[in-house]
């Protein structure tokens, strides 16, 4: 299905909905009212009926978080780019619509994404384009690198706290680009190319890394990067960049040193493994009880993770690209979980661990360091009956034998993963809205958890 094939499907009340991710196949399957043009609609929640064990094997889905920004990046490519493993996510098919604005035409068939090689032929980012994700942003330093101009509202995504850009601003004023910003939104300009330059973050930010990394491919000059982010995701970019002919240095350190060249060709890339839906699985299994097998995965990925989970009694074995975890007993409680960046704890991975440690064997502490208002899932977790106080960045929980099914709202997508991991191992119906957010990072959530015999479909 080309990305432009817009699915527009209709409710009772009459009102209309764009479903950006769905097949018409899935649709039709899970739909309620009427038809219109041959696609029924959806108000779509997930009623789970826990307590069922988790048993089989998945094939985890690639990574959100790296095909976003690398698709950004083929924006920048003079020839045609082919992505494989990318998930089926509203989140891509946003970007990809993006490109499509930008005068890119994109196709998706299975997991590949093909993005043409024309050029660009349009350098500003529609308001409604933009407000879909918050990595919509790093087509800043794409489109900016590659044409000198660009002009974009701010961006939108979950609501997990402030979520600033000002380090992107002021490293993209460092390469010579003139930022104009209004109200709503910013027009950057640079006469000519951007100038390499030397750049300093105060926080190692991923979206910051990957704005700049992508307006200093094309510069002029040598642009160094230090205590730049060095989540796995910007590692996957910098590899795909390099293979369509750019010259960077230091993966995987904090110091990055990007040397400009003129051009780009396009490649064929195969995008890595999603880490944070590794670890949902792991937690949704560790919450319901099971003996899962998680294939294609990155276990060097989880090196922070998985040390939590086995604390917690879960047995964790890595072997190649294949995890295998059960978890049978009551859960043991965790002393601390600190988010921090990367090689650290996630803060992605904060929610559904939590949610699997509400009926865990004494209190657990969670510090989240990352973002400010990242304990929105709290509220739906406490209509299970978990019993959770925060108090600023700092969420105490303490174990109850036992959770029951509830009707909650996802929060926003990590915190949407935790309340269903949540409702997995509670006893009785949950059912959970929103799952508009749900659906930003997981390849049909309720397929996979299906196939590993639980009790969760989409109505
Ligand atoms: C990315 C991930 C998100 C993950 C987060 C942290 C994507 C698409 N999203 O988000 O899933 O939770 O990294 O691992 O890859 N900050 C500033 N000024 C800036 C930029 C950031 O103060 O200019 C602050 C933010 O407010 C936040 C912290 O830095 O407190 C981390 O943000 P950042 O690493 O930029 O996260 P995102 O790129 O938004």
């Amino acid at each position: 299905m080309a990305v432009h094939d817009r699915i527009i499907v209709k409710s009772r009340l009459n009102r209309r909905f764009f479903v950006p991710n769905l097949s018409p196949n899935i649709i039709k399957r899970h739909s309620i009212g009427k038809k219109v043009k041959g696609l029924l609609l959806t108000v779509q929640k997930l009623i789970i009926n826990g307590g069922k064990r988790l048993r089989g094997e998945l094939s985890l889905q690639g990574a959100k978080n790296a095909v976003l920004p690398i698709l950004a990046a083929a924006a920048l490519c003079d020839g045609e780019v082919t992505l494989k493993n990318c998930p089926r996510l509203s989140d891509t098919y946003a970007a990809m619509r993006i490109l499509n604005s930008l005068g890119r035409k994109t196709t998706f068939e299975a997991n590949t994404i093909t993005v043409d090689g024309a050029g660009i032929s349009e350098t500003q980012i529609s308001e409604s384009l933009m407000r879909e994700m918050r990595s919509s942003v790093i087509f800043l330093g794409a489109v900016l690198g590659k044409t000198g101009n660009c002009k974009i509202s701010l961006p939108g995504g979950c609501d997990i706290g402030a979520r600033p850009i000002d380090m992107h601003i002021s490293a993209l004023k460092k390469m010579g680009a003139v930022v104009t910003e209004s109200g709503a939104g910013l027009s950057c300009e640079s006469a000519g190319r951007l100038k390499g330059a030397e750049i300093s973050l105060f926080f190692p930010s991923v979206g910051a890394t990957e704005n700049i990394i992508l307006a200093a491919v094309l510069s002029e000059g040598v642009t160094v990067i230090h205590n730049a982010a060095r989540e796995p995701e910007i590692t996957d970019l910098i590899y795909f960049l390099r293979k369509c002919g750019a010259q960077i240095e230091g993966a995987q350190t904090g110091s990055l040193v990007i040397n400009g060249v003129e051009r780009l060709h396009g490649c064929e890339y195969e995008i890595m493994p999603d880490r944070i839906v590794c670890a949902t699985y792991m937690a949704c299994a560790a919450a319901a009880g099971g003996d899962i097998v998680i294939r294609n995965c990155r276990p060097a990925h989880l090196t922070a993770v998985t040390p939590v989970f086995e604390q917690m009694g879960c047995a964790v074995h890595s072997l190649k690209n294949t995890i295998y975890f059960s978890s049978g007993k009551r859960l043991n409680a965790i002393d601390i979980v600190r988010t921090m960046v990367y090689p650290g704890f996630p803060t992605d991975a904060q929610a559904f661990v939590m949610a699997a440690l509400c009926k865990a064997d004494g209190a657990s502490v969670f510090v989240e360091n990352i973002f400010e208002n990242r304990y929105r899932h709290v509220g739906g977790l406490r209509r299970m009956g978990a019993d959770i106080q925060v108090e600023g960045k700092v969420a105490v929980v303490k174990g109850t034998p036992r959770l029951f099914g509830a009707n909650c709202s996802a929060p926003d997508l990590r915190g949407g993963a935790g309340l269903v991991a949540a409702a997995l191992g509670a006893e009785g119906r949950s059912e959970i809205s929103s799952v508009r957010y749900i659906d930003r990072g997981y390849e049909a959530i309720e397929a996979t958890l299906s196939s590993l015999g639980a009790d969760i479909v989409r109505v």
